[in-house]
């Protein structure tokens, strides 16, 4: 009787904390002060949210994705994507560069989108990093951007499912309920 009690008042009290805690705001690395040789190496990525659907779909066909990232000359830094889509494993780069007086990294062949860094409170993991992807929108009348959605990138394989979800809470909480969470059944490709 108590143990159902005290399993009510439990479920009870995490809702209204979920009512009255407010959202957490997470902190934006500012490309241009952080020291780049702290994101060099293994990252995985673990999920992705956004307001609208479309904007994060895409990554609904991969199993998982792992990444590394390499500073390849002074203020440039190369992403590599090992990405798992069934029993296949497709390996693609990104090009970065970082830019005096920018807070953002500016993608080779698509300059016109923004790549923002946010530290990892939004996951409530240290070492976690949170991608941000924004690109304008496609006529001057369109108020919203055309993409705009957010991937965190974890360091350890198995990381604790508590971040992930506190990652899609947090996000959820700043209204983006759109959400991508990797299955990771199969191995990595690295
Ligand atoms: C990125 O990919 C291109 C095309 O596959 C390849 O030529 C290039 O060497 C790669 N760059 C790095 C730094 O891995
Ligand atoms: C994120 O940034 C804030 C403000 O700089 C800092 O207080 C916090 O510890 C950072 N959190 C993580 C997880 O790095």
């Amino acid at each position: 009787m108590l143990g159902v009690a005290l399993s009510y008042f439990l479920h009870f009290y995490t809702l209204v904390y979920h009512i009255f805690v407010p959202c957490v705001d997470p902190e934006q690395l500012l490309v241009k002060s952080v020291d780049q040789h702290q994101y060099l190496g293994k990252w995985f990525f673990k999920a992705a949210v956004s307001r609208r659907a479309a904007d994060i779909s895409k990554f609904k066909m991969f199993d998982n994705i792992a990444f590394t990232m390499e500073g390849t000359a002074d203020r440039t830094l190369v992403l590599t994507g090992y990405m798992r889509m069934g029993d296949d494993c497709i390996k693609h780069n990104w090009t970065y560069h970082i830019q005096p007086g920018r807070d953002d990294m500016v993608l080779e062949g698509r300059t016109y989108r923004r790549n923002l860094l946010w530290n990892g409170t939004w996951a409530n993991c240290q070492d976690c990093i949170i991608f941000q992807e924004v690109e304008p929108p496609l006529k001057e009348t369109d108020s919203e951007d055309s993409l705009n959605r957010f991937m965190l990138y974890v360091r350890q394989k198995d990381v604790d499912s508590e971040v992930v979800t506190t990652f899609l809470r947090n996000s959820a909480c700043h209204n983006m309920k759109e959400s991508v969470r990797l299955p990771h059944e199969k191995e990595f490709c690295i």
